[in-house]
């Protein structure tokens, strides 16, 4: 049996962190086998892309440059870890994915979805996440947070009508396909967002897990 790919979402600060934690807890006790990555990285060459990528002491990319390293690192990723582990029937929970294209690269950065989607394929070859956890939360309390936690990053940089667009990037891909993603509200009390995340994890795959 092939394992599940779920990925989780959202702006800077938003608690993807602690959320992936619920995902990978909320699984294992369950009996799945889980594998824990993330994008950009997740194999050497991609952690190597990634750094090329958030320092703001490279020169900083185009952003065709940018979507290019961007599905690189993903190309690698796919072929070296997300497949292999999904056929040995192990779960794959990654912080991030080709949502996050969108919404930076297509949204923030103003390329489209038509660079996006074209790459996407030509990557993919039609793999997507079975279940994308949007952790939404206004951006600017998300960078408060992201910012007292360290240095801001390359894209932590970048100014409020940015993570806007990235914001309603995400919003509306989750609109146009609501069973593949569940957008949760990362402004409230951490026990109700667990149990959002949760409650999205039990109607997505309690029937296969028990
Ligand atoms: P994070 O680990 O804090 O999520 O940092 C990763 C950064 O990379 C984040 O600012 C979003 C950005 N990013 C893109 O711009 N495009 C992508 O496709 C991915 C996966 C991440």
């Amino acid at each position: 049996m092939k394992g599940r790919f779920i990925t989780v979402e959202g702006g800077e600060g938003a608690g993807k962190t602690t959320c992936m934690n619920w995902v990978r807890a909320w699984l294992e006790s369950r009996g799945a086998p889980v594998r824990v990555t993330r994008e950009p990285g997740g194999t050497r060459l991609g952690e190597a892309i990634r750094t090329l990528l958030l320092d703001t002491r490279e020169e900083p990319p185009v952003p065709m440059a940018e979507l290019l390293l961007v599905f690189a690192a993903r190309a690698q990723h796919l072929e070296r870890v997300i497949r292999p582990t999904l056929a040995q029937g192990v779960w794959v929970l990654c912080d991030r994915f080709t949502d996050a294209t969108y919404a930076y690269q297509g949204a923030g950065r103003g390329l489209g979805e038509g660079p996006v989607a074209l790459l996407e394929r030509l990557v993919q070859q039609g793999l997507e996440p079975d279940l994308t956890l949007v952790l939404d939360l206004d951006p600017a309390a998300g960078l408060r947070r992201a910012r007292n936690r360290s240095a801001p990053d390359r894209f932590e940089r970048e100014a409020a009508d940015f993570y806007r667009r990235v914001r309603a990037a995400y919003l509306e891909r989750a609109r146009r396909r609501p069973e593949r993603y569940a957008v949760i509200d990362a402004a409230a009390p951490p026990e109700a967002v667990r149990a959002a995340v949760e409650r999205a994890l039990a109607e997505h795959f309690s029937g296969e897990l028990g």
